[in-house]
């Protein structure tokens, strides 16, 4: 549960990272997205490297949704021999939650996909401008809302698995416990402030492009002037 929760933790800091790029512009967050794409192409065919990077990390939440299956069930198993219920002692409100912040996040996951990488629920959607795509998205209010909700359930479900990661990893002394449960509230609030920032500042207007696709303009132009240059051939003597 560990070793793919590092791996998720680091997939969600990159792509909040990489997300940053909205601010930079709509031109400048296509860019990104092929700069990605373009990965490792000096040596092998492009998308490869993404293509690598995505079976990792649909075989780290894979795992994980499996480890916590199982633990589900060991603890189910242990409840039972307790029948007059639980006294959680050692438990806080973070760690009681995680069965239910992580399935949350998992369906958020599925719907995000088919909004932004498959553009399946995206009114206005354009291959390769993610820009454009993600404004169309947010810039309806209830899909804005569920993005607030799912991101705070997903800062919740990072607090505790960012400290108990540690214990799994067998840190867990009096010595280095508050240098862990510092670190868990950052990366968590940081997460939380990057990801929340998006559909906020969407919604406020800051990030918008007026319903235009730079990249649906410029394939626009691409495909005019390809036209005409083949017109002029077509009418050369
Ligand atoms: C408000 C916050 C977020 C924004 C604005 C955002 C934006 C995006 C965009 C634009 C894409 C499509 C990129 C493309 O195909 O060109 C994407 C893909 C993706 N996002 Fe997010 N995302 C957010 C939060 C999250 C969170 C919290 C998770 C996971 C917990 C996540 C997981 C993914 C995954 C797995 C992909 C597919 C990556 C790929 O195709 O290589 N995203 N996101």
């Amino acid at each position: 549960m560990a070793l793919t929760g590092l791996a998720l933790l680091g997939f969600v800091l990159v792509h909040m990272l990489g997300n940053l790029h909205l601010y930079d512009g709509p031109w400048e967050t296509h860019e990104y997205a092929e700069t990605l794409r373009d990965l490792g192409t000096e040596v092998i065919p492009r998308t490869w490297v993404l293509w690598a990077l995505r079976f990792g990390l649909i075989a780290a939440f894979a795992l994980h949704i499996h480890s916590a299956y199982s633990l589900t069930r060991m603890s189910r198993a242990a409840d039972r021999r307790y029948p007059g219920g639980r006294d959680y002692i050692a438990a806080n409100y973070a760690s009681r939650t995680m069965r239910w912040t992580g399935p949350l996040v998992g369906l958020f996951v599925v719907y995000h996909l088919a909004d932004l990488t498959w553009g399946h629920f995206n009114p206005d959607y354009v291959r390769g401008d993610p820009y454009h795509n993600v404004v169309a998205s947010l810039s309806n209010l209830p899909v804005a809302i569920w993005y607030i909700v799912a991101n705070v359930a997903l800062a919740t479900h990072i607090y505790h698995g960012a400290w108990s990661m540690f214990q799994s990893l067998g840190i867990n002394s009096p010595r280095w416990n508050p240098l862990r449960r510092r670190f868990a509230q950052a990366f968590a609030a940081v997460i939380l402030v990057g990801n929340l920032s998006f559909p906020i500042l969407v919604q406020a207007g800051v990030i918008d492009d007026g319903g235009r696709s730079v990249v649906r303009e410029h394939q626009e132009q691409l495909d005019g002037a390809a036209g005409e240059a083949l017109g002029a051939l077509g009418s050369a003597p």
